[in-house]
C-alpha cells in the first residue's frame, strides 16, 4: 500500500528554513552521511509532493531555469505535484503537475502516479499538516541538524500528541539525529 512520508531536515527547535526561506544553516554542515541516506530513501519514492515555496527554492537554488537537466539528476523521472494557486514556471522536460485545493481531492492521482512506491511529502510544514488533517500522512522522518534558529518556517504546525506519533527509529548520522515516527489515526 502506498505510504505518504514526510522526510525532511529540521533545526533542533523545529524550523525547516529561516524566515527568508534560506537553508544556509543546513547546507554549511558537512553532508556525507546524510547524502547516502537520502539516496536510499529516494529509491523507495515514486512521487514528490511539495508546496510552492519549496518548489521555488529548488528552482532558484539549483539554477534550474538555466540548467533544467539538474532536476533529473536529483529527482529522476518521478512526477512532482506542486500545490499552488499561482501560474508557476515548469521545469522543461520534468513531469511537474501544478494542483490546488484540498489535498484529499488529489490523493488518487498522487497514488496512481507513485506506482508501487511511496510518496515523499517534501514540505513545507503546513502542507504536511494538510495531509495529516486529511488522515493521509503515514510516517514522519526528521533529520535534526545541530542548529537552532530564532525564527523560521515551521516543521509541522499542527497539534499531534503522543497518541498520534509512535517513535519507531532513532539513528545518528554524523552530526545529524534522525527520528522516525509512525503517524496513527486519532483515537475514536
Ligand atoms: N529543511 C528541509 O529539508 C526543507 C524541506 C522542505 C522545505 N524546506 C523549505 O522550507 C520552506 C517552506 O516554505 P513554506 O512553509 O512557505 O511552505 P510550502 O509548502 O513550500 O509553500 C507554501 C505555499 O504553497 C501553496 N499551497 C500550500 N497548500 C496549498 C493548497 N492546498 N493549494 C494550493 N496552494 C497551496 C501556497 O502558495 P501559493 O498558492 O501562493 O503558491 C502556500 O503559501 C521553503 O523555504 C522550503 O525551501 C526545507
Amino acid at each position: 500500500m502506498t505510504r505518504a512520508i514526510f522526510y525532511t531536515a529540521s533545526t533542533v527547535n523545529g524550523f525547516l528554513a529561516d524566515p527568508e526561506d534560506s537553508l544556509e544553516w543546513l547546507l554549511t554542515i558537512p553532508q556525507e552521511e546524510a547524502t547516502a541516506d537520502i539516496a536510499a530513501f529516494t529509491a523507495s519514492i515514486g512521487v514528490l509532493v511539495e508546496g510552492s515555496s519549496t518548489y521555488e527554492w529548488v528552482l532558484e537554488h539549483e539554477g534550474l531555469r538555466a540548467h533544467p537537466e539538474r532536476w533529473q539528476q536529483f529527482y529522476g523521472d518521478r512526477p512532482t505535484f506542486v500545490f499552488t494557486h499561482r501560474d508557476l514556471d515548469p521545469v522543461p522536460g520534468a513531469d511537474i503537475r501544478f494542483v490546488q485545493g484540498e489535498v484529499a481531492a488529489h490523493w488518487a492521482d498522487i497514488v496512481a502516479a507513485a506506482g508501487d512506491r511511496d510518496v515523499w511529502i517534501g514540505g513545507g510544514g503546513d502542507l504536511v499538516g494538510q495531509f495529516a488533517d486529511a488522515g493521509l500522512l503515514d510516517e514522519v522522518v526528521i533529520t535534526f541538524a545541530p542548529v537552532t534558529l530564532a525564527a523560521g518556517k515551521p516543521l509541522l504546525p499542527r497539534d499531534l500528541d503522543h497518541t498520534r506519533l509512535e517513535l519507531t527509529s532513532v539513528r545518528q548520522a554524523g552530526p545529524f539525529a534522525e527520528l522516525t515516527y509512525r503517524v496513527k489515526a486519532p483515537l475514536a
